[in-house]
């Protein structure tokens, strides 16, 4: 399949442009596509043939369900079954946004969408390009990030066209995402409503409008069976295996540096992904991936995986991750960091 390339102004897109594409995906086609978190491969949310496409091209498990994109709030109505209060409130504060609730699904919701589940996950992104592309497209548009499954998510297209060129119909390039991680996943249909998985409406946002919340227990990196089932697979990993340093602000760089000069000793070649400063610290051979300055999280999560994929054509033997604190965006970034290294952690 040859993939074609759009490239369009973030700000003033060129409708002719997003006219063509949504007609790719009308016709059954797959569409990769910005939006204010990472990017998206597209595909008609209500047409499963072309939904296992996006299983097909990403090498995705298919019990691993898909979040539905819309263009409206009011859409929302015609694909869950009812609206609990929990999601209304959420809904009416943070959409358009980095948010992604789960409710329960009216019957015309594709089986491969929901990967059987008696549930649907719907966001409305932000994002001008992917709204107006889902309004001309007139569907819901079931999007996973547009990365081959268990790589980083992609935040250019650059990235997609790394893992998918050749596999899909068409990429839409506007640059890089603004917020760098995926959105905020919470499932409303609990008593009180249960973050599975965190993302650009921090936690910190979500109790300021329902003044409680349950955490999954696989985002303690418990053995417990995740509620959402695109948890248990590993996700965002660069080609080299990778450790994650987590300690408090005054031991994390001793430590690193101790864990980093140890394998430089045993003759490996190192990377690294840390922060400025502790990049300045560094041995000179560590070939490093800066995501930011320490205190600036929404900094690291917008930088957060194109560190990763750095070492994409580095021929590096292991790389260490330097954790920071789980505030904010930082609760996002660390879950990534933590699935990145398949949970091999090193802490004090
Ligand atoms: O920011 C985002 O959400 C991006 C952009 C493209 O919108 N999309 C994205 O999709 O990250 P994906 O497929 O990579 O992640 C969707 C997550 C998975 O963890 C999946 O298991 C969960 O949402 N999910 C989807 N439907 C679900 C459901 N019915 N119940 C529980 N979890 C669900
Ligand atoms: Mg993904």
């Amino acid at each position: 399949m040859r993939t074609t390339y759009y490239k369009v102004d973030p700000v003033n897109p060129d409708r002719g442009v997003l006219t063509e594409a949504a007609k790719l995906l009308r016709q059954g086609g797959l569409v990769a596509f910005p939006t204010e978190t990472v990017y998206g491969l597209g595909a008609n949310g209500l047409d499963s043939k072309a939904v296992g496409g996006i299983f097909r091209a990403k090498g995705r498990p298919s019990d691993n369900p898909l979040i539905l994109h819309i263009d409206t709030p009011d859409k929302l109505s015609k694909l869950a079954a009812t609206v609990p209060a929990s999601a209304q409130a959420l809904i009416d504060k943070y959409w358009p946004g980095p948010l992604t609730v789960v409710v329960k699904r009216l019957p015309h919701v594709p089986d491969a969408v929901t990967g059987g589940l008696d549930t649907v996950a719907v966001r409305l992104p932000d994002s001008l390009i992917a709204r107006e592309l889902i309004r001309l497209a007139g569907i819901p548009v079931a999007a996973p990030s547009a990365n081959t499954s268990g790589r980083p998510s992609p935040t250019t297209a650059q990235d997609v066209a790394r893992d998918l060129d050749g596999k899909i119909d068409a990429i839409i390039d506007a640059g890089p995402c603004a917020i760098g991680v995926e959105s905020t996943v919470v499932d409303c249909t609990t008593p009180v409503p249960t973050l599975l998985r965190p993302g650009g409406i921090t936690y910190e946002m979500l109790i300021a409008v329902l003044g409680e919340i349950e955490v999954d227990p696989s985002l303690a990196g418990s053995t417990a069976v995740p509620r959402s089932p695109g948890m248990k697979y590993t996700h965002y990993a660069p080609a080299a295996p990778m450790f994650l340093v987590e300690a408090g602000q005054e031991s994390l760089s001793f430590l690193l540096r101790r864990e980093i000069n140890q394998a430089l000793a045993a003759g490996k070649t190192v990377g690294a992904v840390v922060s400025a400063e502790v990049a300045n610290e560094l041995p000179q051979q560590v070939i490093t991936a800066v995501y930011g300055p320490r205190a600036h999280t929404g900094v690291i999560a917008a930088n957060l995986y194109t560190a990763l994929r750095s070492f994409d054509n580095k021929a590096v033997d292991v790389i260490y991750a330097e954790g920071i604190a789980e505030q904010g965006l930082g609760l996002a970034v660390m879950n990534r960091l933590r699935k990145a290294s398949g949970y091999r952690i090193i802490c004090e």
